[in-house]
C-alpha cells in the first residue's frame, strides 16, 4: 500500500494533467493498493491541508486537457522560510504530509517550485520532482513538458503574422514568453521563419537589427518578422549591474521588450512597426503530441521511483532517455541557451540575425 501526495505548482502549462495521469495510471496499473491525495493550488494546499483524495477515475480523460485539475499558485521560494503572521509554511507542509501518513510527495513544478521540493527533501520528506514549464529552463533536462506545446502556439502566431506582414509590407514584432531565457523564441523563431530573433542570452545592438532590416528591403523583401523574447535586452542594458538594470527597467517608458525594440527601429528607420504579444495563449490549450508522449514517459518514471522508493530525485529526459537525477543537482540552476550552440550557428547560416 502506497500513499502519495501530488501537486502542481507555479505557472501552468499544457501538459500538467497529462503528466499527473502518467504518474497515476502507472501506479494504479502496477500496485494493488494506492491512495493518491491531490493538493489544491500547489504548495498552498499542502500548507493548509487543502486536498482531495483522488480515484483512478479522476485521472481519466485528462491526457488532452490543458491547465491543471488541481489548480496552481505561485508560492515564491525566497519567502518559504519567512514566518508570516505567525504561520510557518515549511512546518505546515511537513505537518500535512505527516498527518496524512504519506510515503511520498510528487511535485510538478518549474525552477522555483523545484527549489521548494528540494528544501522539503532536505527537511526529510520523500519527494519526487517532474520538470514543468513552457520556458524549458530547468537545468538537467533536455526538455520540460509544456515547452513544445508553447513552441507550437508561438509558431502558429508567427505564421499568422507572416501573411498580414507580407500583405502590408510592414515590420512585425512578436514578443514571446520565456522569462529569463530564449528557448521558446529561438525554436518558434526558426520554425516560423523569423528574420530576426532576439533572446536574453544574446544581447542585441539596435544598429545591427536595423542593418538586417535594410538588407532585406534592399533584397526586395517588403516585410520583416522579428521574434523577441520577453527577457531580451540591448547590449548596453545587459552590461549594467543587476541593481541598475532593474531600476532602469522599472522606469522604462515601454510596456515590454518588444515595444522598446519597435520604438528604436521606428526612430532609426522611420519604418511602420506593429507589435503582437500572444502572452498566456502560449500556456493554454491542449498539449501537443510530443508533450503527451514526454509527459507519459516522465510520469511513468515518476511512478517507478515511487515504487522503488528512490526519493529526492528529479525525472528528466536526456538524449531521449528518461532518467532520474538528484533534485539538489538541478535546484537553483537555470538552463540558458548557449550562444555557441549548434542551433544558433545553423540559424545564423540561414541568415537569421540575432542582432549581435
Ligand atoms: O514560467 C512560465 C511563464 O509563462 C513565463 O514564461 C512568464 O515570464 C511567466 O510565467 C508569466 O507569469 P504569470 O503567469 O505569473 O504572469
Amino acid at each position: 500500500m502506497k500513499k502519495i501526495g501530488i501537486l502542481t505548482s507555479g505557472g501552468d502549462c499544457q501538459a500538467l494533467n497529462a503528466t499527473m495521469r502518467g504518474v497515476a495510471k502507472s501506479l494504479f496499473h502496477q500496485l494493488d493498493k494506492v491512495e493518491i491525495y491531490g493538493f489544491l493550488e500547489g504548495y498552498k494546499g499542502l500548507m493548509h491541508g487543502n486536498y482531495k483524495k483522488m480515484t483512478e477515475k479522476d485521472f481519466s480523460g485528462i491526457l488532452t486537457r490543458g491547465g491543471t485539475i488541481l489548480g496552481t499558485s505561485r508560492q515564491p521560494f525566497k519567502k518559504m522560510r519567512d514566518i508570516e503572521d505567525g504561520f510557518d509554511k515549511v512546518k505546515a507542509m511537513k505537518d500535512t504530509y505527516k498527518k496524512l501518513g504519506l510515503d511520498c510527495l510528487v511535485v510538478l513544478g518549474g525552477n522555483g517550485s523545484l527549489k521548494t521540493a528540494n528544501l522539503l527533501s532536505e527537511e526529510g520528506l520523500n519527494v519526487i520532482g517532474l520538470p514543468k514549464t513552457i520556458d524549458n529552463d530547468i537545468w538537467g533536462t533536455d526538455f520540460t513538458f509544456g515547452f513544445q506545446s508553447a513552441v507550437d502556439i508561438a509558431t502558429t502566431a508567427i505564421d499568422c503574422i507572416h501573411t498580414t506582414a507580407e500583405s502590408h509590407g510592414r515590420v512585425f514584432i512578436i514578443e514571446l514568453m520565456g522569462h529569463k531565457v530564449g528557448w521558446v523564441t529561438l525554436h518558434a523563431g526558426i520554425a516560423g521563419g523569423a528574420d530576426v530573433v532576439l533572446i536574453p542570452e544574446i544581447p542585441y545592438d539596435i544598429d545591427k537589427i536595423c542593418k538586417a532590416l535594410k538588407a532585406r528591403e534592399k533584397a526586395g523583401k517588403g516585410f520583416s518578422i522579428i521574434a523577441v523574447a520577453e527577457g531580451a535586452s540591448s547590449k548596453e542594458d545587459a552590461a549594467l549591474p543587476k541593481k541598475e538594470r532593474k531600476a532602469k527597467l522599472a522606469e522604462s517608458p515601454y510596456p515590454s521588450a518588444a515595444y522598446e525594440v519597435a520604438a528604436k527601429i521606428t526612430e532609426q528607420t522611420g519604418a511602420e512597426v506593429r507589435v503582437t504579444v500572444p502572452g498566456h495563449t502560449q500556456r493554454g490549450g491542449s498539449p501537443c503530441p510530443y508533450d503527451r508522449v514526454l509527459s507519459s514517459r516522465l510520469g511513468a518514471m515518476g511512478a517507478k521511483l515511487v515504487i522503488e522508493e528512490d526519493y529526492g530525485k528529479l525525472v528528466v529526459i536526456r538524449n531521449d532517455d528518461v532518467v532520474a537525477i538528484p533534485l539538489a543537482e538541478s535546484a537553483g540552476k537555470l538552463k540558458y541557451v548557449d550562444p555557441e550552440d549548434d542551433i544558433i550557428a545553423s540559424a545564423k547560416l540561414l541568415g537569421i540575425s540575432f542582432g549581435d
